[in-house]
């Protein structure tokens, strides 16, 4: 196209060929300057015309040389996207600090680096009690009073110390223990419910607890049973469990003959109160723990709790991490 651009300038531009020929018609005889000039501009019209054909056939092939460059293949399909999104995890602690917001409870933490006193001695697990060697307890080199708390009751602790009476307060976090099979992880997380007011009793308790459930399970009618247990820091305990089913393999909540242990449970032990600055003539109180992953993995039917931390994207994508 550009020396085709050359040819018409040389031709038929201001200093090109025809011009210079016009200017030396003045000097032909009067009689032969009109047929001359006629023969002239019929020649310039045909050049003209040809390079105009010419540009033409270039334009078209240059169209098409870009046309072939520029090929897109519009039949392919989109590729996808892949698209991060919460963790389950997060997700649940989210939608447990909103149950309990419902029900006027604030959120405490605490550290994950623990001591002996508040994970253990003020929760009144005596030394040497079977208790303390349940929690398989990761502790920190050549130390055995600073450990990686193996639940969330110590934050009971360090808010009751740190505040005044009344209270209520969940507190989720991460918790250690040394176990790992399908339904253990050496880290995974608790949330920790505690209520403290005068005159509280475990029909207060029951009734947080069994709401918790309904709302959690979205089932208003999900069988729940408070059966009797120990742990250390309460007084009397429990163990909550919902109806369930698990006819061929299959958990089903809310339906059938079957238990699922939920949650544990009690009014505080007195000397858990005493032993966190409240006196216990005048206040009373009750707590509950829960394990977030197990919970998380009865509903949604897991089979191996370890998936949750191993990141592999088949998992995330089955289980709505990854969209
Ligand atoms: N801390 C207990 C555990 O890790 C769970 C628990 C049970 C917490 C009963 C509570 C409770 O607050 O009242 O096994």
């Amino acid at each position: 196209m550009s020396a085709l651009e050359e040819v018409r300038v040389a031709q038929l531009g201001k200093k090109g060929v025809f011009t210079e020929r016009l200017k030396t018609l003045g000097a032909l005889p009067a009689e032969e300057r009109k047929e001359a000039g006629q023969l002239l501009n019929i020649a310039k019209q045909e050049i003209a015309d040809a390079i105009d054909a010419r540009a033409k056939v270039l334009a078209s092939v240059e169209m098409k040389a870009r046309l072939e460059k520029e090929w897109v293949d519009v039949t392919l399909p989109p590729r996808p996207q892949a698209t991060g999104t919460l963790h389950p995890i997060t997700k649940v602690l989210e939608e447990l600090n909103s149950i309990f917001a419902e029900q006027g409870f604030a959120v405490e933490e605490g550290p994950e680096i623990e001591d002996d006193f508040h994970n253990f001695t003020a929760l009144n697990f005596p030394e040497n009690h079977p208790a303390r060697q349940m929690h398989d307890t990761f502790f920190l080199k050549n130390d055995t009073k600073t450990l990686l708390r193996t639940h969330t009751s110590p934050v009971q602790i360090r808010t009751l110390l740190a505040g005044k009476p009344p209270f209520r307060f969940i507190a989720p976090g991460k918790t250690f223990r040394c176990d790992s099979d399908m339904t253990h992880t050496p880290m995974f997380h608790q949330m920790e419910g505690l209520v403290i007011d005068k005159n509280i009793h475990m029909g207060h308790l029951k009734g947080c607890v069994e709401h918790f459930l309904r709302r959690f399970f979205e089932m208003d009618n999900v069988p729940v049973r408070f059966r009797p247990s120990y742990f250390p820091f309460t007084e009397p305990s429990a163990e909550v469990d919902i109806g369930c089913s698990r006819e061929g393999g299959q958990l089903r909540i809310g339906h059938g003959a079957d238990w699922l242990e939920i949650l544990g449970c009690g009014m505080v032990h007195p000397k858990v109160l005493a032993n966190a600055g409240v006196d216990p003539t005048e206040y009373q109180g009750f707590a509950f723990g829960m394990g977030i992953e197990r919970t998380l993995q009865f509903r949604n039917e897991m089979n191996d709790m370890r998936d949750m931390v191993e990141g592999d994207v088949r998992f995330s994508q089955q289980f709505g991490m990854v969209v």
